[in-house]
């Protein structure tokens, strides 16, 4: 190697290094010069696989939900709480992360329109969803294994939904029942279905959601096998303790850091999954219907008898073909980033959606969303509702029940502090003229 490379090379490892390194903490400003020298990608992988040790030392990390500013706050609380291996399946996308960061910065990209002297002394955050009328517009999304967060899962979430009055929906791979968390939750919740590749495993899911009072089906169509996700593969490098204590037989689809090992079968780690209970699981080999195409969808719109909504729809085509297949709503999402290294944000998918089911069903989006303003400019484009993921789980990871009230409150007062400053009183006035795209 010649001189100049080799120096350019030791020059980025030190910079690499002090990104790193607990001095740099959180200052912004320091980042920012760093980022310009470095590049994004370098800058946040190495912030992310430092933080996957320890936490950052002489970083804030709130020891109550009530210390917290915003819902950032609780991701380092999360991350303390949680083993590496766990942290790492929770924060990872795919490839370098950059849909994940997609996702947030799709919002940047919006700025809002304020109008001035409205009469904003009262402000109704209320909408309607299948003729239910919810407080907010901010549903809980599916999120799967939630007892690796904390030991009530996705009880601790219903009683938080509960509190508050959230639409939940409940994963396929929950670690609670739809039974259990519909009594939890003291209402029907959504059930979210990965189907399998045996029909009728997934059918025995739709129909005891059905029967446990589910009014919706949401199928998830945009994870394929096999997703990269490199983060959490190297998380578990790092976390010393023996997995196999919790995760006999689990599928991770990859064994401690080795991309294409399983470490166990499919229908043993799904048996351990309350929703599984009692099916046949022994010709189960993975989450998608084989194959899932849109003779799959209407095979499942004949068996299901409440809504059924998609998620993971993110053009405009497959809008319209959800459309003409009898879906009664959609959601604009791309797992959180966690399926493919699309880099397009899921906010920046959500007009051609819209455009796509012509006003013909409700259109929710989720991905990146962790501020009020951020629920206003969805909205604003012509959401029906939005999710939330990462943010619950990281409440849910560090204060438990109390944690993910905390987050859905902050977001609520947030929502509700940008609808009285930009002079809009209820949610059905947000509307696209509330909204002008930065110039790039
Ligand atoms: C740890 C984790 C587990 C998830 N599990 C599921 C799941 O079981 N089913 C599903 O449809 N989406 C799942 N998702 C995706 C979320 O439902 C949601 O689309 C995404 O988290 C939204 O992005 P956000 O995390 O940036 O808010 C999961 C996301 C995370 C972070």
């Amino acid at each position: 190697m010649d001189t100049v490379p080799r120096q350019a090379e030791a020059r980025r490892r030190f910079l690499r290094m002090l990104v790193a390194s607990p001095l740099l903490g959180r200052s912004n400003l320091l980042r920012i010069s760093l980022t310009s020298l470095l590049g994004t990608d370098v800058v946040v992988q190495a912030e992310t696989l430092a933080g996957l040790e320890t936490p950052q030392q002489g970083e804030d990390i709130i020891s109550s939900p009530d210390q917290a500013f915003d819902v950032m706050d609780f991701e380092p609380a999360a991350r303390k709480a949680l083993p590496p291996a766990h942290f790492g399946y929770l924060a990872t996308g795919v490839d370098d992360d950059g849909t994940v960061r997609a996702n947030r910065e799709g919002y940047s990209r919006l700025q809002i329109r304020s109008r001035r002297l409205v009469d904003v002394e009262t402000i109704d955050m209320s909408v309607r969803l299948f003729g239910a009328s919810w407080s907010s517009p901010i549903v809980i999304c599916p999120v799967s294994s939630q007892k690796a967060f904390h030991p009530e899962g996705d009880i601790a979430v219903a009683r938080a939904a509960r509190a508050k009055d959230h639409l939940q929906i409940l994963s396929t791979g929950a670690t609670s029942s739809i039974e259990d968390v519909i009594a939890a939750r003291g209402a029907p919740v959504w059930q979210q279905l990965y189907p399998t590749n045996v029909w009728e495993v997934g059918r025995a899911i739709v129909k005891r959601a059905e029967k446990a009072g589910s009014p919706a089906i949401v199928l998830t169509v945009d994870l394929q096998e096999g997703s990269n996700r490199e983060t959490l593969f190297r998380a578990q490098l790092r976390d010393d303790r023996t997995c196999s204590a919790c995760h006999k037989g689990a599928y991770t689809g990859y064994a401690r850091g080795k991309p294409g090992v399983r470490s166990g079968g499919f229908a043993e780690s799904m048996a351990r999954k309350p929703m599984f209970d009692g099916l046949d699981l022994s010709k189960v080999t993975g989450m998608r219907a084989k194959p899932m195409d849109w003779d799959f969808v209407k095979r499942l719109r004949d068996t299901v008898t409440v809504k059924l909504l998609i998620k993971g729809i993110v053009t405009r085509e497959d809008a319209q073909i959800a459309v003409e297949h009898g879906v009664d709503g959609l959601i604009v999402s791309n797992h959180g980033g966690r399926a493919e290294e699309s880099l397009r944000p899921t906010i920046e998918s959500l007009p051609e959606v819209i455009e796509g089911v012509a006003g013909k069903t409700p259109v929710l989006v989720d991905g990146g969303i962790r501020r009020g303003t951020d629920i206003f400019k969805a909205l604003a484009l012509g959401a029906t509702a939005v999710g939330i993921g990462r943010p619950e789980a990281w409440g849910l990871a560090a204060f438990g029940q109390a944690g993910v009230e905390a987050v859905l409150e902050m977001l609520r007062r947030e929502l509700k502090t940008i609808m009285q400053q930009a002079g809009t009183t209820s949610v059905d006035t947000i509307t696209r003229s509330y909204i002008a795209i930065r110039p790039s």
